[in-house]
């Protein structure tokens, strides 16, 4: 009774402090209704297809993403009040191809404030799906936490005929309301489908069954809003913790894109651009020129520029790669995010490559 109590004026606080007196806009919801017994869930927005506006209902290519505010996605699914409270925080509203690692680690400074207060159980966000893949690799290497995150979008806008965006969410507050998603790092959900962050990729620019995770498999799925774990909780091999909770700033990493007759001096022209860092996204299993390669080698050894090795392919394992740091599983977009983690930390050279290699 004393704890239900507790627990109410808390989240009840908790939830009215950023937004005291305010009416609530199309901006931000504060919990739709409070119920001690269940779960608290925050859902930070960022915008995305899931919050896409079209004219018509059958228009699922020509739309807006980022365009419907988090309370209107959250009225359009009345059935999440009979799993969670819920606060919803409108970071941001764009397309996600248009974030930046600034936006990223605002996002994790606020998720690392919510995730401490003791009776939030999880965090959703909502996000575009093109990028949503390296935001939810940054969060499950800065947030340091067993408690679930689960990074949700859709591929048809919000105003279409069959939206996947309104289930999409509702099972995403779903698995972050659930005792069975504790410990299992940052997650990503769409079509019914769990998978680890550090894994999971888009593979499709236009269909709903576009997030996979071929190799490493799905950690399970939703059915019937009951989240089913086909394993128990575990950690990637190699996921590695950055503390960024006092960054302001992270450096440039740049990616460089490999193909027969590469321009070997793009990668210069990306350090002297002021990059500290590159990825290469090599053909194969991580192949670049031997012209591209010697231009590499002179940035590693004359300017101490960390380079990793990565591959365009959508899967496999990038080993062994002349003096670069080897990416091993991990594709260029979240290998850029390790390496700019890695050299925000002060990391060497040989530190960087101690890091990627616990992934061998
Ligand atoms: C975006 O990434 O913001 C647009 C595409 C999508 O969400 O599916």
């Amino acid at each position: 009774m004393w704890r239900s109590i507790i627990s109410f004026l808390f989240f009840s606080v908790a939830l009215c402090q950023p937004f005291l007196f305010q009416k609530r806009s199309s901006n931000i919801s504060d919990f739709i209704s409070f119920n001690a017994s269940l779960p608290n869930v925050t859902i930070f927005a960022m915008g995305g297809t899931i919050a896409g506006y079209a004219s018509s209902s059958t228009e699922t290519v020509d739309y807006a993403a980022g365009s419907v505010g988090i309370a209107t996605l959250v009225d359009a699914v009345p059935a999440i009040k009979n799993f969670s409270n819920i606060r919803g925080v409108q970071v941001t509203n764009v397309g996600s191809e248009e974030l930046t690692p600034a936006n990223v680690l605002n996002l994790t400074q606020l998720i690392l404030a919510e995730v401490a207060k003791p009776d939030v159980h999880g965090i959703v966000v909502t996000h575009g799906t093109d990028s949503l893949e390296e935001t939810a690799m940054f969060l499950d290497m800065t947030v340091n936490t067993t408690k679930p995150i689960v990074v949700v979008g859709a591929m048809r806008p919000s105003t279409a005929i069959s939206a996947d965006g309104p289930m999409n969410l509702l099972n995403a507050v779903v698995v972050a309301a659930s005792n069975r998603s504790i410990g299992r790092g940052t997650m990503i959900l769409l079509n019914d489908r769990i998978g680890s962050a550090f894994y999971t990729t888009k593979t499709n620019g236009n269909m709903l069954d576009t997030f996979k995770s071929y190799e490493a498999g799905f950690l399970g799925m939703i059915l019937d809003q009951r989240p089913h774990f086909f394993y128990s909780p575990a950690t990637p091999t190699g996921k590695v913790h950055f503390d960024v909770s006092n960054t302001t700033e992270l450096p440039a990493v740049e990616i460089l894109y490999g193909y027969q007759g590469l321009n070997p001096n793009l990668a210069k022209a990306a350090v002297d651009l002021g990059a500290k860092g590159l990825v290469l996204a090599g053909m194969g299993a991580a192949s670049w020129t031997d012209p591209g390669n010697e231009v590499i080698d002179g940035l590693i050894s004359n300017q101490s520029i960390p380079v990793v090795y990565s591959h365009r392919t959508m899967d496999g394992f990038s080993d062994y790669y002349y003096n670069g740091i080897p990416s091993y599983f991990q594709n260029p977009q979240k290998a850029r995010y390790m390496l700019m983690l890695s050299i925000n930390a002060g990391y060497s050279i040989q530190n960087i490559t101690d890091i990627f290699s616990l992934e061998y």
